[in-house]
C-alpha cells in the first residue's frame, strides 16, 4: 500500500517510536492523527508538523474516546487505511516482592492499556477500514501492533509488561485470519531497546550498560529504524500475520 495522501492513526503518537513513526509518515504525505492521552505533547507535535497532521486525547482503554477518535479521523481523512498501536506503559515489578505478591491492580492495568487498549484500537479500526472502497489487490487496510522482546525474553520482574506484550504477538495472527476476509492485514513489530523518553530517567552507566547487550550494532535503537519498520509493513503486501523483531539480535538475560 502506497502510504501517500491516506488516513493514518498513531496510538502513542506523541512520543517515542509513535512520534518517529508520525514524522516519517507525514514526510512520506500520509495524513495523520496522532491518539495520544497526552496532550501537550500531541497538540505541539501536530503543530510542528503541519496542517495533514492532528490530534485527538484518547485514552486507549476507554472504549468511547477510541470510537470517536476513529469515526473523526475516518470524517477527516475521508478513511482510515493505516492504524498503528503504539500506546504502552513499562512496568516493572516481581511476581513475589519483598512487599508480597504482585498486586492484582498493577498487574490488570498494564493489560488493561498495553494488550485490551490495543485490541479495543483494533476492533475500532478494522471497522472503519472494512468502509473503504478495496484496491485493485482487495486490501482496505493495515494495521501494526508494537510487542517488545520482552514477549519472548522477559526479565525478572517483567511479568506484567511480558504477558501484555505476549497478548499481542498471539493476537496477531488471529486478528490476521479475522479481517483477512474484509482486505486487512495485522503485523506486529517486536523492538529491542530503543532509545526513547522511557530511557530518559535512568543514568548514563546504565544507559551505557544497556547498549553494550545488542550483538550488532552495539548501541541502542534510534526510534526511526521502528518507524521505517512500520513504513516497510505499510509498504509490502505480503507482510501478514507476522511479528517483526527489530533488535540488533539481543536476547534478554534473566536480569
Ligand atoms: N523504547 C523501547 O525500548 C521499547 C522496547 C520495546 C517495546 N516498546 C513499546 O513501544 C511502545 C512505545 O514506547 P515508547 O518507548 O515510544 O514510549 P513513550 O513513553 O515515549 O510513548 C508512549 C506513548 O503512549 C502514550 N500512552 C500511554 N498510555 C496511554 C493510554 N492509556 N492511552 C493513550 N495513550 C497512552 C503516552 O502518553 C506516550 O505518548 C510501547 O508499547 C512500548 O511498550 C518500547
Amino acid at each position: 500500500m502506497d502510504i501517500q495522501g491516506k488516513g493514518v492513526i498513531v496510538t502513542g503518537g506523541a512520543s517515542g517510536l509513535g512520534g518517529a513513526s508520525t514524522r516519517l509518515f507525514a514526510e512520506r504525505g500520509a495524513q495523520v492523527m496522532i491518539l495520544d492521552r497526552d496532550a501537550k505533547k500531541g497538540e505541539a507535535l501536530a503543530a510542528e508538523l503541519g496542517d495533514h497532521v492532528h490530534f485527538s486525547q484518547v485514552d486507549v482503554t476507554d472504549q468511547d474516546s477510541v470510537k470517536s477518535a476513529v469515526a473523526r479521523a475516518a470524517a477527516t481523512f475521508g478513511g482510515v487505511h493505516v492504524a498503528c498501536n503504539f500506546a504502552g506503559i513499562g512496568w516493572a515489578q516481581k511476581t513475589l516482592g519483598k512487599d508480597g505478591p504482585h498486586p492484582l491492580e498493577s498487574f490488570q492495568q498494564v493489560i488493561n492499556i498495553n494488550l485490551i487498549g490495543s485490541f479495543n484500537v483494533i476492533r475500532f479500526a478494522a471497522e472503519a477500514m472494512s468502509k473503504n472502497d478495496p484496491m485493485a489487490d482487495g486490501q482496505r487496510g493495515v494495521i501494526i501492533n508494537t510487542a517488545s522482546v520482552a514477549a519472548f525474553e522477559g526479565q525478572m520482574g517483567q511479568v506484567a509488561y511480558s504477558a501484555s506484550k505476549g497478548g499481542i504477538v498471539g493476537m496477531t495472527l488471529p486478528v490476521a485470519r479475522d479481517l483477512a476476509r474484509d482486505g486487512i492485514r495485522v503485523n506486529t513489530i517486536a523492538p529491542g531497546l530503543i532509545k526513547t523518553p522511557l530511557f530518559e530517567g535512568l543514568p548514563e552507566a546504565a544507559v551505557q550498560s544497556l547498549s553494550e547487550q545488542p550483538v550488532f550494532p552495539k548501541r541502542l535503537g534510534d526510534p526511526s529504524e521502528i518507524a521505517k519498520t512500520a513504513l516497510f509493513i505499510v509498504e509490502n503486501d505480503y507482510v501478514n500475520g507476522e511479528t517483526i523483531r527489530i533488535d540488533g539480535a539481543i536476547r534478554m538475560a534473566p536480569r
